[in-house]
């Protein structure tokens, strides 16, 4: 996959070199490649903000760059990137959505500051390419950046061979499949006690069956009190008896 982002602050990137996406960019599974807005700013100052029409407080940045910039940077490439906006008014990024994503061959993430980008530049790029704008939560960040990187990370351990077991996709919390829409339970290593707290002797049982069972009931259980927005949301369907009576 290759992932372009266009940024004034492209030093916030260099998580993108460590773990598992560096990993990924080395093995040639990602190509990442990181562009400074401002290196399409003309005017001595490399401005790429300005006012709001309509008045109001903070700047915004301005159609003229960042079109020089996306212009750029797509070219004339018969392939053309899939473009996702990071805003906090953008539809919710999620597992769903990371994973259409990641079936992507070229992704363009557009960093806005200030208040954002001019609404144009979207408005212009959704006539030639699929333009997303995406919010990783209800909580304002000073920019897009963080909230590259997350999604980053969320669309990059899902490519092929990124991660090394393959399971533990789709063992994930959120992921399709028996355990949708199930918060993940709490898990243990060695050793069997620590500090006095044991692990669960079902655990350590070797009988899949009632870890499996076991595994549900905690995920269920967690749902319900992390997240009553989920489990209000779960398929009766979906449910059986013992899960009921939890
Ligand atoms: N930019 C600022 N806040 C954001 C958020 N919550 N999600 C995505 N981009 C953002």
């Amino acid at each position: 996959m290759r992932l372009d982002i266009i940024s004034i602050f492209p030093e916030y990137f260099s998580p993108l070199d460590v773990s598992l996406i560096g990993k990924a960019r080395e093995r040639g599974t990602l190509d990442v490649r990181i562009h400074q807005l401002r290196d399409w700013a003309h005017d001595v100052h490399k401005t790429v903000d300005d006012t709001p029409y309509g008045g109001g407080p903070g700047m915004v940045m301005k159609p003229e760059v960042w079109g020089a910039a996306v212009d750029a940077v797509v070219g004339s490439a018969d392939q053309v990137p899939r473009m996702v906006v990071p805003t906090p008014s953008g539809r919710p990024f999620t597992q769903e959505l990371a994973q259409e994503l990641a079936r992507e061959p070229w992704l363009l993430f557009c960093c806005g500051r200030y208040e954002g980008i001019d609404s144009r530049v979207m408005a212009e790029y959704s006539t030639r390419l699929r333009v997303d704008e995406v919010s990783i939560g209800d909580y304002v960040l000073a920019g897009g950046e963080v909230a590259v990187l997350v999604m980053a990370e969320a669309v990059g351990r899902l490519l092929p061979g990124v991660l090394g077991n393959a399971c533990s996709v789709a063992d994930d919390s959120f992921a399709p499949g028996s355990m949708r829409n199930l918060l993940e339970g709490p898990v243990f290593t060695k050793p069997p006690e620590w500090r006095g707290h044991k692990v669960p002797e079902v655990l350590l049982s070797g009988h899949h069956g009632k870890i499996a069972r076991w595994r549900r009931d905690e995920a269920l259980r967690r749902t319900v009190a992390n997240r009553p927005d989920l489990a209000a949301a779960l398929d009766p369907e979906t449910l059986d008896k013992h899960d009921r009576a939890l």
